[in-house]
């Protein structure tokens, strides 16, 4: 079986929990969008496990592990999280493949992402200052774009580095008046990433068609959300890559119709960092209640994130386009002692009420939630199993939003621990 893993809200779903209880029966997991940017944490018995760059299925010591064409690449975090991993006993030695396509995200790729932040000021995107926008920009322009396979040919990377230098200083210069971009040494550490990532790097579209021939079995896991996705989210306030599962052919080299089900994941509720509408969003004692119950704290940058009720109008949309067969819901036991829940099941658009998601920014800002009210629940269920001995509330709270989003959820996430899971085997 292949499977395809994504966000359908604004990233920090718990997809890394989600891929790693599916990375059991997977050979092979990969990345195929977005950076360093991401945030995936994976709790195996009492450890956890922050991921930013590699697969969640490195935890898995049999797994391969993929980061396809389609990321950035930030050598630095890689490399930090290659040597992390073993630290504590897990080795990714043959079994990392890094796309020679991919790209590589440097030193002057951050500085300009803060220094364009901090010229916005108010009007800017709160991105994780990653870099992660001057890298796409630098792949889509590619004249100065500087990709994987490039550290085969250490002379010919040290000139082009000069030459990307050279012209980022200039512009940083005029722009911010910012420092010159130090050319060497920039090499100097791609010298020493090369040693852990050059061997790792090769044709990984090759690598998973062959695989896939084998019928091995292959995890595709999204980074980000889908209303985060650069054509289809709430631009601008989105990532720079295609975030949602339309992101997947193009990041990794295989058709979506190789993949046997596309699993979308949810919150229990909603959450959204850094700036943009936010139709549900409660910034007042329920969201604060949200916020510290589900340490809805940013694994990248720290940052608390904004939290609201479940926007079924939002999620239907990126089911539906990002095709998706069956929903993974997290984060349930999170609601527990809430007294009434609601879901926005429709908006009201300059006084017209839809069920249809208007990614526009602008429009969305404009939106008024029609919201269902149900009963919450008082039981702890992170310890609960069976979908039949979940309290009634819950069970009825599950349902009205399957209903809404007119897809199936067969997964149930009660706790961060890879236990702590209700299979609902709908599908
Ligand atoms: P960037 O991807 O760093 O350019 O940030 C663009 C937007 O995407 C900002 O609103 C970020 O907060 C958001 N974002 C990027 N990565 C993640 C993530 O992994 N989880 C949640 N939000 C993210």
């Amino acid at each position: 079986m292949n499977y395809c893993v994504v966000g359908l809200q604004w990233g920090d779903e718990g997809k890394g929990k989600v891929v790693d209880i599916l990375a059991e029966n997977s050979d092979i997991v990969v990345r195929y969008a977005g950076g360093a940017n991401a945030g995936h944490t994976v709790t195996v018995a009492e450890e956890r496990f922050a991921l930013h760059l590699m697969p969640s299925g490195a935890v898995r010591p049999g797994t391969a592990c993929v980061i396809g064409n389609g990321v950035v690449v930030d050598p630095e975090v890689l490399v930090g999280e290659i040597e992390g991993l073993a630290r504590r006993g897990i080795t990714m030695e043959g079994r990392l493949f890094i796309s020679e396509n991919a790209h590589v995200v440097l030193d002057y790729h951050k500085q300009e992402d803060r220094l364009r932040e901090e010229a916005l000021g108010k009007n800017k995107i709160g991105t994780t200052a990653r870099g992660i926008g001057p890298c796409y920009a630098d792949k889509v322009g590619r004249s100065f774009a500087i990709r994987m396979a490039d550290w085969r040919d250490m002379d010919g990377l040290h000139d082009k580095l000069r030459q990307v230098a050279d012209y980022k200083s200039r512009i940083f210069r005029a722009l911010y008046n910012a420092e010159p971009v130090d050319a060497e040494g920039i090499f100097e550490k791609c010298k020493m990433y090369r040693e852990t990532l050059l061997r790792c790097v090769c044709n990984t579209t090759r690598y998973l068609h062959e695989a896939i021939e084998q019928g091995k079995n292959v995890l595709f896991e999204g980074a980000q959300g889908s209303l985060l996705d650069l054509d289809h989210g709430t631009f601008p306030f989105v990532t720079s890559s295609n975030a949602s599962s339309l992101g997947m052919g193009a990041g990794c080299g295989v058709p979506m119709k190789l993949i046997d089900s596309f699993i979308g994941l949810v919150k229990a509720y909603s959450t959204r960092v850094g700036s943009g509408p936010f139709p549900t969003e409660q910034d007042n004692e329920i969201g604060h209640r949200i916020r510290e119950k589900g340490h809805e704290y940013g694994t990248t940058t720290g940052r608390p994130r904004r939290c609201g009720w479940f926007d079924a109008v939002a999620v239907a949309y990126s089911a539906r386009i990002g095709g998706i067969d069956e929903i993974a819901m997290m984060h349930l036991d999170t609601l527990a002692g809430m007294p009434e829940l609601k879901v926005c099941r429709a908006y009201r658009i300059d006084g017209r009420e839809t069920t249809f998601f208007p990614c526009d920014a602008e429009e969305l800002s404009r939106v008024e939630c029609v919201y269902e009210t149900v009963s919450g629940w008082n039981e702890d269920i992170s310890s609960i199993s069976q979908w039949e001995d979940l309290p009634v509330e819950t069970r009825r709270y599950i349902e009205l939003i399957e209903g809404l989003v007119k897809t199936p959820i067969t997964i149930l996430g009660v706790g961060p621990r890879r236990s702590q899971a209700i299979f609902r085997n709908q599908v």
